[in-house]
C-alpha cells in the first residue's frame, strides 16, 4: 500500500443534537484528512466535540443527534464510501464498524462484557467478520493477546475481564479492536485512567502495532503531552470547530492560537516544582447551545479584541504549509 495514500477525508462535518433547549452544535463544520499508516491527534478540553466526531465517523451518534457533511472512507479495493450517507443501522456500516474501523475507549468495560471471557469476546469479533472456524479463531485470539503483551495468553484467554488488572484489561480491549486488522483505529482517551508507567507502555504498544498492521490512528485526548510520541499531525478543537491544525512539531514549537498556547501551558512537566500550580484556562467550556456571534473562544481569550473577535467567526487560514489557524491575530 502506498504510504501517503488517503484513508479518510472528512468535509464540513456537522453533528447537531436537536434538544428541547435548542440545537446543540457538538461538531460544527469539521474537515480533516488522514493518510494511511499515519496518526492524527484530536485534542481539546472536555466538551469540545472530540468523542462526537468519533461517533459520527462510526455512525453511532445517539438520538437526537444528526450528522451532515462528508466522511469519505477509501477502502482497500479503491472504492470510496461516504459513511455519512449510510444507514446507521444498515449492513454496510456494520461490515465496516468493528472490522475496517474500530474504536477503543478510556474505560475497557465500555467494549468488554463482564459476562463473557475475553477469549470468547475476541473470537466473536473475529467470527463476525471472517469466514473461519472456531478453532482457527481461538488461535488468532491467542496470537492477538500475545501481541498486545498479555502473559501466558493460552491460559488468560479463558479469564473474565474482572480477573485482569486495569492495564491488562486495556490490552485485551486493544486486542479485540485489532483482531480484524482495521485500517483505522479510533482511540478515545485510551490511557487516561492508567498510571503513567502503564500509559507509556500502552502508547508504545499502539505504536508498534500500528507499524505491524499498517493502520491509521485517530488519537483523542485532552492532554497534548500524551500525544507527542504517537501523532504526526494534530487538530486542536474548541466548541465543535478545529481552531488549529498542524504537524506535531509546529503545534508544540510554534503554537499560534491562544487556545493552543494555553493548552500547552497546562501540560504537567517533569521537574516543575511540586507546589507550582499548572496554568489552567480561564473559565469553562460552555455548552455549544445558542452561541453568540464571533469567535467561540473570545470570552476566555487573553488576547480578545473588542469590535473584532466578538463580531465575526474567524476562518481557518493556512499561515504556512500544513499549519492552519482560526484566529484574527493571524490574518
Ligand atoms: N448524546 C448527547 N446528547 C446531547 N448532547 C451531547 C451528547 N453527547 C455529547 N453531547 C454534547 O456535545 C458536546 C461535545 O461532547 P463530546 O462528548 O464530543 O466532548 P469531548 O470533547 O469528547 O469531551 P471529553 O473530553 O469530556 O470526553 C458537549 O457539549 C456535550 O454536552
Ligand atoms: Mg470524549
Amino acid at each position: 500500500m502506498k504510504n501517503n495514500a488517503l484513508l479518510l477525508e472528512i468535509n464540513d462535518l456537522k453533528t447537531y443534537f436537536y434538544l428541547d433547549e435548542g440545537v446543540l452544535k457538538a461538531v460544527d463544520g469539521v474537515s480533516f484528512k488522514i493518510k494511511r499508516e499515519k496518526t492524527l491527534g484530536l485534542v481539546g478540553e472536555s466538551g469540545c466535540g472530540k468523542s462526537v466526531t468519533a461517533q459520527s465517523i462510526l455512525r453511532i451518534v445517539p438520538h437526537p443527534g444528526k450528522t451532515e457533511g462528508e466522511i469519505l472512507f477509501h477502502q482497500n479495493n479503491k472504492k470510496v464510501i461516504d459513511l455519512a450517507r449510510l444507514d446507521p443501522f444498515g449492513k454496510e456500516i456494520r461490515n465496516i464498524r468493528g472490522n475496517e474501523i474500530t474504536m477503543i475507549f478510556q474505560e475497557p468495560m465500555t467494549s468488554l462484557s463482564p459476562l463473557h471471557t475475553i477469549g470468547n469476546q475476541i473470537m466473536e469479533a473475529i467470527l463476525l467478520h471472517q469466514k473461519i472456524n472456531k478453532q482457527k479463531a481461538r488461535r488468532l485470539a491467542i496470537e492477538m493477546l500475545d501481541k498486545v503483551g498479555i502473559p501466558i495468553p493460552s491460559q488468560r484467554i479463558d479469564e473474565y475481564p474482572h480477573q485482569l488488572s486495569g492495564g491488562l484489561r486495556q490490552r485485551a480491549m486493544i486486542a479485540m479492536a485489532l483482531c480484524c486488522k482495521p485500517n483505522l483505529l479510533i482511540a478515545d482517551e485510551p490511557t487516561t485512567a492508567l498510571d503513567v508507567t502503564v500509559q507509556a507502555q500502552i502508547l508504545e504498544l499502539m505504536k508498534d502495532l500500528q507499524k505491524e498492521f499498517g493502520m491509521s490512528i485517530i488519537y483523542i485526548t485532552h492532554n497534548l503531552g500524551v500525544i507527542a510520541e504517537i501523532t504526526d499531525e494534530v487538530a486542536v478543537m474548541y466548541l465543535g470547530k478545529i481552531v488549529e491544525y498542524g504537524s506535531i512539531d509546529e503545534i508544540f514549537h510554534n503554537p499560534l492560537h491562544p487556545y493552543t498556547v494555553r493548552l500547552l501551558k497546562s501540560i504537567p512537566k517533569v521537574g516543575r516544582k511540586a507546589r507550582m500550580r499548572l496554568e489552567s484556562i480561564k473559565g469553562a467550556v460552555p455548552l455549544p447551545l445558542g452561541l453568540p456571534r464571533g469567535c467561540r473562544f473570545y470570552p476566555r481569550c487573553p488576547q480578545f479584541k473588542e469590535g473584532l473577535c466578538n463580531l465575526d467567526n474567524p476562518p481557518l487560514v493556512e499561515v504556512q504549509e500544513k499549519h492552519k489557524v482560526r484566529c484574527f491575530l493571524f490574518g
